[in-house]
């Protein structure tokens, strides 16, 4: 089991991974958060007139810290600026836990308004979100403010430096720490003004006469994901009253489901803000907006128990850069609550995966749908 205490040179605060689980056996927060916060120390970078934004931490643990810095200085709080629904719940959980006001939040299809002065920016795993953030973000920037990227030695390569070096102009770095190091930029734009519109990508699928639209953060931004298009190939036959897309991503199997059962009740959840803002455009354009509604969730917490007939789900096999299957089993273990007594839980998956054996755990009959060499269909039932 991990302890949950983060020790920085600001204090010290418990910090913990969203849901809280009494075996946590993953941190909340890492090394290069902690080599951020006590650079921020040791350089006294903080004070009454810091204007802090963080940007893409898991958890709220650097901008918890640099919530408890700021209290005695009596400084505005930081912002923190997330595509993620458990960073938001992060950010509420260990604010609340260790007695300290929660910063505000900003979904990443909104910009926060400026000016900053100082940014703590987490890079993600995706290159499309990073440039679309720091395109936005540039222009929220006071001149002269100072960007520290805290990073994992092991996540930086030639290629992620030189798109940094493309976006930033020259950086710096600090030494490593405990495999952690610190990179530096400078904003020497001018001053403050308007940011640019959210970058989108917009792909259709004919077969189906659906065309969608992508903010930078949504899986499968560029392309229909392979597992998705197996299970629209393998499309249960319903009829089905009330239908949940489990991960909707952009919309695509809620959207597919709200045409097939026009009498059906669609509800898409995810846990990326611009998932679900993405999946509610969708629904409109393709003209199924009255049936659907799109809800940034972890999994299916609080969502009442026996009200779907038909799950779909096509999981996701990682959280950030953290891979496994903890979070397709929450949804698995959900699910088997959420469904009426008759009902359905369609899962798309990689073969490798070994869903079917897993579905058990919760379902009496697992039935694999169809054949195909890479990924497998499940249908599963109570
Ligand atoms: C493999 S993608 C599937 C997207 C879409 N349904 C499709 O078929 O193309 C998995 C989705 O699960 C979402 N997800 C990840 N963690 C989640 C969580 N804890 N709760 C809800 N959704 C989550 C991801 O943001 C992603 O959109």
């Amino acid at each position: 089991m991990i302890p949950p205490v983060m020790m920085s040179a600001f204090g010290e605060l418990d910090i913990r991974r969203v849901p809280f689980t009494r075996k946590e056996m993953l941190s909340a927060f890492d090394q290069a958060d902690l080599l951020a916060l006590d650079y921020l120390k040791t350089q006294s970078l903080l004070s009454t007139n810091s204007a802090v934004l963080v940007v893409n931490e898991t958890f709220g643990a650097m901008t918890c810290g640099i919530t408890q810095a700021l209290l005695p200085l009596q400084g505005p709080l930081p912002v923190l600026w997330s595509d993620s629904h458990m960073a938001h719940l992060g950010l509420q959980q260990n604010a609340g836990a260790n007695g300290l006001p929660t910063a505000c939040f900003v979904q990443a299809q909104n910009t926060p308004q400026g000016p900053f002065n100082i940014v703590i920016l987490r890079l993600p795993k995706s290159h499309a979100l990073l440039c679309d953030q720091v395109q936005r973000m540039l222009p929220q920037l006071a001149p002269g403010a100072v960007i520290i990227m805290p990073v994992m030695v092991k996540h930086i390569d030639n290629a992620l430096y030189q798109l940094l070096e493309s976006l930033f102009g020259p950086l710096t770095t600090s030494l490593a720490r405990k495999k952690a190091r610190l990179i530096f930029a400078i904003n020497d734009l001018a001053g403050a003004g308007d940011s640019p519109k959210p970058q989108e990508n917009f792909w259709s699928i004919p077969s189906l006469a659906l065309s969608l639209q992508h903010f930078s953060g949504v899986f499968g931004r560029t392309k229909l994901d392979p597992g998705a298009q197996v299970l629209l190939d393998q499309f249960p036959q319903g009829p089905y009253s009330c239908v949940i897309d489990l991960g909707c991503g952009n919309g695509v199997q809620a959207i597919a489901a709200a045409k097939k059962w026009p009498n059906a009740r669609v509800i898409g959840y995810d846990e990326s803000y611009m998932s679900v803002a993405s999946a509610t455009i969708n629904a409109a354009n393709n003209e199924v907006a009255e049936q659907c509604k799109f809800i940034a969730n972890d999994c299916l917490t609080n969502v009442g128990p026996q009200t779907a007939d038909l799950i779909l789900c096509n999981p996701p096999f990682h959280q950030e850069r953290v891979v496994g299957d903890q979070i397709a089993m929450r949804m698995f273990a959900q699910s088997a609550q959420v469904l009426t007594q008759n009902g359905e839980l369609w899962v798309v998956g990689n073969r490798h995966l070994g869903y079917h054996a897993k579905l058990k755990r919760w379902f009496r009959q697992v039935e694999q749908i169809g054949a195909h060499p890479k990924f497998v269909v499940l249908k599963a039932k109570l």
